[in-house]
């Protein structure tokens, strides 16, 4: 049967199925073509999003914004902490009011909870711009980017270094499973993804081909690695007070030239940005000057070498996020 995506929702990639996922990336790549060679794609002329952000961003706000004004959408953003939801007006009134105005709703927040109820009471199709749990529109930009360099996905590894039980982690893992990719989290045991989710994993991966493993060792985590990953030690929304324990924890899984050394000899390098890779940020200079270190996550060496894909990766944000509205919109 052909995928058909109208009307739904894209709250998290456990609800989609491989080939709805597959679906979702050959349109990226379709749409990525005509912005690139500047044909004009005003498929969703007439129609309104609302962009709903309690956090802040830069790339999948400027990706919805871009992707929605390509399409030929008009676009509202509320900026956290400037409409009502929340402080005087409940979830669901929201969500209820917003169905209203607009075709499609985006958010990015802290509960998953949350963006499952605005998806339940809207009755349009609502966007997880990223919640402390997930990050899906994330994912496909990443398996794009592996796609660009490799080919299809099924049968690499791709290796998390570092919190791999935050939002991106626990996404990486589910689009590693969909897609038959051996999935690798590496990291201090305390920050490991939730035995129940990693369980679903593996069911999932089984049926796709693929493993999913667990390792404290940074070294069995980068060999034979065609794509290593890492995020921020600290994520939006947590206390700057778990700095100094992150930083203890997580310092042996920065990825450094040592460790792409390790992986395969074609190996990318992958991150979802914003990166702490030196001292040019208040956070990264405040760091710098309370436990001296100056690059946390990731090297300079690395995240500035031919091996790092992570502007491409940016990039890509755009097309996929393009084509989550495209395929739920149109
Ligand atoms: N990767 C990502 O989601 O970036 P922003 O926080 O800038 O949106
Ligand atoms: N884990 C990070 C991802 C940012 C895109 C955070 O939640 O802050």
């Amino acid at each position: 049967m052909p995928v058909n995506l109208q009307g739904r929702s894209f709250l998290k990639l456990l609800d989609f199925t491989s080939e709805e996922i597959r679906y979702l990336l050959e349109l990226s790549k379709e749409l990525k073509k005509l912005k690139l060679t500047r044909t004009p794609h005003r498929y969703l002329e007439g129609k309104n999003i609302v962009l709903l952000f309690e956090k802040t961003s830069t790339r999948t706000r400027c990706s919805f914004e871009v992707g929605a004004h390509d399409l030929g959408m008009g676009v509202t953003y509320l900026e956290p902490g400037t409409s009502q939801m929340g402080k005087k007006e409940s979830i669901e009134d929201t969500a209820r009011v917003l169905g209203r105005f607009y075709d499609g709703i985006e958010y990015r927040g802290f509960s998953q909870k949350v963006v499952e109820e605005i998806s339940e009471k809207a009755k349009v199709p609502v966007w997880n711009g990223l919640t402390d749990e997930f990050h899906p529109t994330q994912m496909l930009a990443d398996v794009l980017t592996i796609e660009e360099n490799f080919g299809n996905v099924k049968g690499l590894n791709l290796t998390y270094m570092g919190d791999a039980r935050n939002n991106v982690a626990n996404s990486l893992m589910v689009v590693s499973a969909k897609l038959g990719m051996n999935f690798t989290a590496c990291g201090p045991k305390d920050l490991m993804p939730e035995e129940k989710l990693v369980e679903q994993c593996r069911e999932i991966a089984k049926e796709n081909g693929s493993t999913i493993t667990l390792t404290d060792d940074p070294k069995e985590g980068a060999k034979g690695a065609h794509a290593i990953y890492t995020d921020i030690w600290v994520s939006m929304g947590e206390p700057d007070e778990v700095w100094e324990e992150r930083i203890e924890l997580l310092e042996k899984y920065r990825v450094d030239k040592k460790i792409m050394d390790m992986a395969d000899k074609d190996a990318i390098f992958l991150h979802c940005l914003p990166s702490f890779h030196d001292t040019n940020t208040i956070i990264g200079k405040d760091i710098a000057e309370k436990f001296g270190i100056n690059e946390m996550e990731v090297s300079d060496e690395v995240f500035e070498s031919s091996k790092s894909k992570v502007f491409d990766q940016a990039e890509n944000r755009m097309h996929t996020i393009k084509a989550v509205m495209y395929a739920t919109l149109k």
